[in-house]
């Protein structure tokens, strides 16, 4: 199984022996150990996080440029995960993405991405000078939501443009779902380019036959990991793997190091260290427990009227090949209430926080955190929503099919960087989008910065707005006016 003894834990072993040691602090940070800490908040805190609070010296290694426990760390959470090299992220999945990017793709290199990425993925394309080629993702009317890309678009798109670099796949998506990444792999490779992976919701992909399969099992050649969203290590931590050949792991060490603070905190890189040995030894009983809770409360919400959790069904769909059942999309489009209303009732109501909302639903991600009493409380309160809505209000309509994706005139660096100007929506017909123009459901951008403005996309935001469906994106709030790029 592992090569490596994964109940190690080198950097928190380090961390303890400086702590151990009684070392006198003449370094940064100033708060020396917690010595000069505001004390209400080191009440709060206690006295722990301070004391491994510490900053780059030997004995607990350095980031940038790893010879000891970040090092050990780093190689223990490669053989976890059985990637080639693995990178710690103290900037999330958002600084690792940027970072794959960057190491793939240059000024004016093509790289295909589906439209529904992240912002770190434009953040990433934008910083590197890269062509986006845009590929759809398969939407789902039902829920709302948008699937993953199919290997057909895929194999579609490669054909349109066979000089692209790299091909960066969401696997899965927010709400679990997941495509064929295993041929979407194969059909990439075809073309000797990367296939890189925002795997933002699969750290525990790897450590249990009930989940979709890891991008790295499937022949990926990079992808980046939330194991702060999903496995136990504190917000901001992230793993990057890299998986092949195809990629230059120098040039990854290099710009992770462009883009990371010299000072990273080494209470997340301990954490990150220790929830890594955790999913290691105990992963595949952590996330049975998990599964088994969650199907239980998918079930129980099913059984309520007014609402319904998607489940296995959902493999119907094209670009769905397998679903995370860890997470629980609430819909509640027949309760005639939407997502936002949902959330909003849980939370000032009954003090229940959930992940997102959006027009129909809202998301719980579930962990092995979770408690059953706490899915005994949600269930209760669901029941008491139920009642009272049920019946009482309108279905909520479809969404309408979203116009083609426009001409792209401008790279995304070059809008951003562009002068720009606001104009009525209605007048900015064959201009340069500056913005983003997102439809929701079902979250996709219908505009990207650099693209023309058609009138069909003017039609369909006037169309959205009078039957009380989303647009965001644009800096002016009603979507009255959106910023142009001077093209000149
Ligand atoms: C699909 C996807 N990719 C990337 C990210 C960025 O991850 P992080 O918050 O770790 O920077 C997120 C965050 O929600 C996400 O949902």
């Amino acid at each position: 199984m592992y090569k490596l003894n994964q109940d190690e834990t080198p950097l928190f072993n380090a961390l303890m022996e400086y702590v151990n040691r009684n070392t006198i602090p003449f370094h940064v940070p100033g708060h020396k150990k917690g010595q000069g800490a505001d004390e209400e908040f080191k009440k709060f805190m206690g006295e722990n996080p301070f004391k491994i609070d510490v900053t780059v010296f030997k004995l607990v290694d350095s980031l940038h440029h790893p010879t000891g426990p970040i090092k050990k760390a780093q190689e223990l959470a490669s053989d976890a995960y059985g990637a080639k090299a693995s990178f710690f992220s103290i900037h999330g999945t958002s600084g690792a993405i940027e970072a794959m990017i960057l190491s793939v793709v240059s000024d004016n290199d093509k790289i295909l991405i589906p439209r529904n990425v992240h912002k770190s993925v434009t953040g990433g394309i934008i910083l590197s000078g890269a062509v986006p080629v845009y590929m759809q993702p398969e939407l789902d009317k039902k829920i709302g939501i948008a699937h993953g890309v199919t290997p057909e678009t895929v194999e579609n798109t490669l054909k349109e443009n066979p000089d692209a670099k790299a091909v960066l796949i969401i696997n899965p998506t927010y709400y679990g779902t997941a495509t064929d990444i295993k041929k979407i792999a194969e059909i990439v490779h075809r073309y000797n380019i990367p296939l890189i992976v925002d795997e933002a919701h699969g750290p525990h992909l790897g450590f249990n036959d009930r989940l979709p399969m890891s991008s790295i099992d499937a022949g990926a050649d990079m992808c980046a990991q939330s194991t702060h969203k999903i496995i136990g290590a504190l917000t901001q931590c992230s793993l990057l793997h890299v998986c092949s050949d195809r990629i230059d792991m120098n040039k990854v060490q290099q710009t992770l190091n462009i883009l990371q603070t010299t000072s990273p905190s080494y209470i997340l890189m301990a954490s990150l260290d220790c929830a890594r040995r955790q999913i290691a030894l105990h992963g595949k009983e952590l996330l049975d427990y998990t599964i088994d809770l969650c199907n239980y409360a998918r079930d129980e919400i099913n059984k309520i009227p007014g609402f319904y959790c998607f489940g296995a069904e959902v493999l119907n769909n094209k670009g769905v090949i397998s679903y995370d059942p860890t997470k629980v999309t609430i819909t509640c489009r027949d309760l005639g209430i939407t997502g936002y209303d949902l959330d909003m009732m849980l939370a000032d109501e009954y003090h229940i926080q959930m992940e997102l909302s959006d027009l129909y639903n809202v998301l719980i991600v579930g962990t092995f955190g979770d408690k059953k009493e706490d899915i005994e409380y949600l269930l209760s309160v669901l029941k008491k929503i139920s009642a009272k809505y049920y019946g009482t209000g309108d279905k909520k309509s479809d969404f309408i099919d979203i116009p083609p994706i426009p001409e792209q005139i401008l790279i995304p660096r070059k809008a951003f960087y562009g002068n720009k100007y606001s104009v009525p929506i209605e007048d900015s017909v064959g201009m340069i989008s500056g913005e983003f123009l997102m439809a929701y459901p079902p979250g996709i951008p219908v505009l990207c910065p650099g693209e023309k403005i058609t009138i069909e996309i003017v039609k369909y935001i006037q169309k959205l707005k009078s039957i009380g469906l989303y647009v965001q994106g644009t800096e002016d709030p009603r979507v009255e006016n959106i910023k142009v790029v001077q093209n000149n």
